[in-house]
């Protein structure tokens, strides 16, 4: 073992009845303890793995779980990546955005996304107040320096990214891109922004394809030019902080990924798996009722439920008893 290792070796090169030595060979030991269940946190990676985790989890997102799977998948198995993973996903409320992340972490980390190198920002938590930019600013940069220095693999997600000023997204820019920062290389990092920026034309466009009576399943990243409508949409926003920000300027984001609008059936299947996990009897008609309560859109054609999975539990209490 590495630990008992460099402990010897350490007991070898110095003489263990001086106490000054001594001391030393016990604080290396301890950090050396220390680093090595550090480490121990994490996976081994398996894209098998990751691949039937997004397959039984997650629900009528085939754009987002393809394209994660893919960007992940190679990003985890290469042993020197040359920049950070940074994907940006896009979609309204209730899509799944904070769910991937939770499949990823738990296919990263042990602990899964309880692991202490899983860090989440939200705006509103974390920088709630807008004078305070400065400190937050130099809060955060310090944060991921710190931790990347510590644990390379570290993973930062930042949650409603629409709330965000864009100076605290500049922060994140030297990061993001190849170059070290302070003598620190980021590159095994992964950032994930979420945002329901862009929301609207996602869903516009997935109406539009139902409209058109297409098969959701035969529009993917490219057909339409969706990723560029996406980033182009992000930029132009007045009411976000991806405006001003030079993160989309300069081409650090490595995919902008949809997450479609969820049609009655997906909802459906998130209420049987909200079943299992709360140890109630699988039972289809008590699915149909709570996914018959819940709103859709567009008002005629109820297509596409208005906050996704959002609540899809809370529903289910209300009706099991
Ligand atoms: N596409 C999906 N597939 C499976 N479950 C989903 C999906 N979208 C949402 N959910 C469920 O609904 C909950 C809320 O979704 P969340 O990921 O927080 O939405 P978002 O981050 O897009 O607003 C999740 O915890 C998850 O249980
Ligand atoms: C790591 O980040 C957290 C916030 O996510 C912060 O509280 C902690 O101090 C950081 N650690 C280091 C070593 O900077």
């Amino acid at each position: 073992m590495k630990v008992q290792r460099i402990l010897t070796a350490l007991l070898l090169v110095c003489n263990i009845t001086s106490s000054l030595c001594f001391l030393e060979v016990f604080t290396d030991a301890a950090s050396a303890v220390f680093t090595f269940f550090e480490q121990d946190d994490l996976l081994v990676f398996d894209p098998k793995r990751l691949e039937e985790d997004l397959n039984d989890f997650l629900f009528g997102q085939h754009i987002a779980s393809n394209v994660v799977l893919k960007s992940v998948s190679s990003f985890m198995t290469d042993s020197k990546p040359n920049k950070p993973l940074v994907l940006s996903f896009h979609g309204s409320t209730g899509t799944g955005k904070n769910h991937v992340t939770k499949i990823l972490a738990r296919n990263i980390y042990k602990t899964g996304e309880e692991s202490k190198h899983v860090h989440i920002y939200n705006s509103e938590y974390h920088f709630p107040q807008r004078t305070e930019i400065d400190l937050y600013s130099a809060q955060l940069k310090q944060w991921i320096h710190g931790n990347v220095s510590s644990f390379p693999r570290s993973m930062f997600i930042f949650d409603e990214m629409e709330e965000m000023q864009s100076e605290l997204i500049d922060v994140l820019k030297p990061f993001l891109d190849y170059s070290l920062v302070d003598g620190v290389s980021f590159r095994n990092a992964i950032f994930i922004f979420l945002s329901n920026a862009a929301g609207k034309i996602i869903s516009d466009m997935a109406l539009d394809f139902w409209r058109g009576g297409k098969n959701r399943e035969d529009l993917w990243m490219n057909s339409k030019q969706l990723e560029t409508k996406i980033s182009t949409n992000v930029y132009n926003d007045p009411n976000c902080g991806f405006l001003h920000s030079s993160i989309i300027d300069h081409h650090l984001i490595d995919h902008f990924i949809p997450f479609l609008p969820l049609e009655l059936k997906h909802v459906r299947q998130c209420v049987l798996a909200e079943m299992k996990h709360l140890n109630i009897k699988t039972n289809y008609d008590l699915a149909d009722e709570v996914v018959k309560d819940m709103p859709f859109f567009p008002d005629e054609e109820r297509i596409f439920a208005v906050k996704g999975c959002k609540s899809a539990r809370q529903k289910l209490v209300l009706l099991a008893d």
